[in-house]
């Protein structure tokens, strides 16, 4: 599908690095844009198939739609790229439900809320680009402001959110219970989404972390989570997956002890390369924490301990950074150490979690449940990705129209760290106009590279790892 002239414009104006904000203002909007969107009339297209034989590449199609009318305390953004989280997987096969559920219920709220229930739902969950336009009420941007976005979209107007917003009955998450998402080439958000780009980081690499990032610091930093300090042993599932490559930076930068629990040995030299000293290759030893009648394998749960105290000789996780739910919950609640925590904010394996209690509530250990992240958390985490303590973990980059076939490696496992996706970039490397060039720890990008590579080459064969300059 051609892009517009008028989007062209728009793409030639933030590429050029010359226009100012009434520059902006002036350029013409387009009357459409392309985005990614699944149908309303689709939603039970998969009924009958297993979780994993629904397939995103048949629900997530590149529509042309018309471009979003912006509103009081909101903001347009021309979107330069996003990227693929597992929620996006979630909204493709329409599980646990189909998300126009969501919109439908909101649109109830305001006339505002009333756009966003449409037949189809523009997905997209992260973002990073150029603000158009900005809706009465908005101070803090302005357009022509590179930002990124996160995803809490949340207004505000009740008590409830104001020690913590995400406590706010009407609190939902952009691009997944909201309409407009960032898989778009252009959004609507809240202004209270936007934070400062990273100047050092391409477009999909700002893209690519704001969802992740969040969440992560929220369950680890943030006082809302487990607040980890220095010495605590924290046990990370998928230690270099899209939230535990973030849990992984988090743990090593509190000066904490990372037991980075992975599926492959290209991963295993990945979490050692990023400085972590204790790995378990949890397919090569092959745990199985369910006997086949559907009860809990203690002998396997004691082996993961054991495995754990070889490796910190003796000692127990204070911290274990949950989110594959049903298929591990138990091994976390076990492994933890007396007074420990297990916090959680997913059940990508089943929401269902069985556990033995005594291990628990003998050993006074605690549970902490955590969704995404407020406002200051999210932009703290942005804040330390500016200040380079924070890296992306980048691993492959697909076009707009094949975000389809992103979601679907996600959705099978097959990448490592994050997926990103250009929008209105026209390629993969771009940085801000006009920073000093990108940097990062260039051990970890040239092995993430390596890592990335190899894995494309034997899942798929003609994806692109990410473009990290070679100066890095
Ligand atoms: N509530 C929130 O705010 C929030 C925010 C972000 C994400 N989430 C949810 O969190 C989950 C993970 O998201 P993500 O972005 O990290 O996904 P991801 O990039 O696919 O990473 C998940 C990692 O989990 C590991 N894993 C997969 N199956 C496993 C199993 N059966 N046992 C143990 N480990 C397993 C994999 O690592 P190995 O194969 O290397 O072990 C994988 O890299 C999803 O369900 C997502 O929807 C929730």
């Amino acid at each position: 599908m051609p892009v517009s002239d008028a989007m062209n414009t728009l793409r030639d104006a933030i590429l050029s690095g010359k226009a100012g904000p009434e520059d902006y203002v002036g350029l013409p909007l387009p009357e459409s844009m392309l985005a990614i969107a699944t149908h309303r009339d689709e939603v039970t297209m998969f009924e009958g198939l297993e979780s994993h034989e629904k397939d995103p590449r048949r629900s997530l199609h590149l529509d042309e739609v018309p471009v979003p009318e912006v509103g009081p305390n909101e903001a347009l953004v021309a979107v330069m790229a996003s990227s693929i989280n597992f929620n996006t997987v979630w909204s493709a096969i329409f599980e646990p439900v189909p998300t126009f559920q969501f919109l439908q219920r909101a649109a109830k709220r305001s006339p505002w809320d009333k756009r966003h229930d449409l037949p189809y739902h523009i997905i997209g969950s992260d973002g990073a680009g150029v603000i158009l336009r900005v809706g009465p009420g908005v101070t803090l941007f302005k357009p022509g402001d590179e930002v990124t976005i996160h995803c809490n979209y949340v207004d505000m107007q009740a008590p409830d959110g104001h020690d913590d917003s995400m406590l706010d009955p009407d609190q939902r998450i952009w691009g997944f219970e909201t309409n407009f998402g960032g898989l778009a080439e252009i959004a609507v958000v809240r202004a209270n989404q936007l934070m400062p780009k990273p100047s050092h980081l391409t477009w999909e690499e700002a893209a690519s972390m704001p969802l992740v990032n969040s969440t992560a610091y929220r369950m680890l930093v943030s006082h809302n989570g487990t607040h980890i300090k220095q010495g605590d042993i924290v046990l990370i599932w998928g230690a270099v997956g899209g939230l535990g490559g973030f849990a992984l930076q988090y743990v090593l930068n509190a000066g904490a002890f990372p037991i980075c629990v992975v599926s492959s040995q290209d991963k295993v030299k990945l979490c050692e390369t990023i400085g972590a000293r204790w790995m378990i290759d949890r397919r090569a030893e092959g745990y199985q924490f369910w006997n086949a009648d559907g009860s809990q394998n203690v002998r396997e749960l004691r082996r993961f301990g054991q495995k754990i105290r070889e490796l910190t000789k003796g000692e127990d996780p204070d911290v274990v950074y949950e989110h594959p739910g049903h298929e591990t919950f138990a091994a976390s609640v076990f492994v933890a150490r007396p007074g420990g925590q297990v916090v959680t904010c997913a059940s990508t394996t089943g929401y269902n979690h069985e556990y033995d209690n005594r291990y628990l509530w003998m050993n006074k250990k605690r549970i902490i449940g955590s969704h995404f992240a407020n406002y200051r958390e999210a932009w703290e985490a942005n804040r330390l990705v500016c200040k380079r303590a924070i890296h992306p973990l980048l691993s492959e980059i697909y076009p707009l129209a094949e975000a389809g076939e992103a979601a679907y490696r996600v959705h099978h496992n097959l990448q490592i760290g994050k997926i990103g996706v250009l929008c209105l970039a026209p390629r993969d490397g771009l940085v801000s106009f006009g920073s000093g060039g990108t940097y990062c720890v260039a051990s970890v990008r040239r092995a993430w590279q390596r890592a990335s590579r190899r894995s494309c080459a034997r899942d798929r064969g003609s994806c692109r790892p990410a473009a990290w300059p070679a100066s890095a």
